[in-house]
């Protein structure tokens, strides 16, 4: 079976048809760059032209970086709070004309990597971190997700975790490799003493760097792994959340 799967994001939004059994992407990603600001209307303008692209008339996917419950989104920590009590997911749905589930970014990720990535298979609490512009978080127990989680947002020396554990930061501050393990690895020590997990997983775009970073990172007891889809699983996991009758969130 194969769904339309949209991964939005700060800088740009992307979808591709997927083959939703065995993962992969059935045509070329479509990418559009986020309207400035990234108003809701105009994000939904550009969510329609990705659905028009594909002449896609079945159901279709789609991630917010942000906390949705019930097709509502709750938080958006990076894309303004216009979208905060939106209800984005009829937004999306009205916009291009066809039927939508909308769902956390990081927990789309997840699911894509629990199922086809390094994460397929692998029991008892599994983390999946995402870091990007912020830090998403995707927990799992036996394969099973836990919506929702904002593990991205506690708080350490004083400053919300993903101003110094993501992707973003280490590129604002100019930090190298060695001073951003240095926070990534308190970031994780954290995690590990309130959640204990078996496997944290690292995707977004760094994880396809992870043998500059994950090597140096120091006093972890928890495997650390890198992701394997790497920036396809956004899109991969909103198709898979989206297959009738098997609703993931
Ligand atoms: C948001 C999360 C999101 C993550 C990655 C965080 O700032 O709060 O919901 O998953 O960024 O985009």
């Amino acid at each position: 079976m194969e769904i339309l799967g949209v991964d939005i994001g700060g800088s740009g939004i992307k979808g591709a048809p997927v083959d939703v059994e065995k993962g992969e992407f059935t045509q070329d990603r479509l990418r559009l760059t986020t309207p400035e600001g990234a108003p809701p209307q105009e994000v939904a303008r550009v969510v329609a032209e990705i659905v028009a692209h594909f002449g896609w008339e079945g159901p279709v996917g789609v991630t917010f970086p942000g906390v949705v419950t019930g097709g509502v989104v709750r938080t958006a920590a990076n894309l303004g709070d216009a979208w905060i009590d939106l209800a984005a997911r009829d937004l999306f749905a009205e916009a291009s004309g066809v039927p939508v589930t909308l769902l956390n970014d990081a927990d789309a990720a997840g699911i894509a990597e629990m199922t086809f990535g390094v994460g397929r298979d692998r029991p008892g609490t599994v983390l999946m971190l995402t870091l990007g512009t912020g830090v998403g978080t995707a927990l799992f127990l036996d394969g099973r997700l836990v919506p929702n989680t904002e593990l991205g947002h506690i708080e350490i020396r004083g400053k919300d975790a993903e101003r110094r554990a993501s992707a973003h930061a280490r590129e604002v501050h100019e930090w190298d490799w060695q001073d951003w393990s240095k926070r990534l690895g308190e970031y994780l020590r954290r995690i590990e003493d309130l959640l204990w997990p078996s496997l944290i997983i690292v995707g977004g775009g760094v994880s396809k760097k992870a043998d500059r970073f994950l090597p140096l990172l120091k006093d972890v007891r928890t495997p650390v792994v890198p992701a394997e889809l790497h920036n396809d699983a956004g899109i991969i996991g909103a198709a898979m959340a989206a297959v009738p009758g098997k609703e993931l969130v």
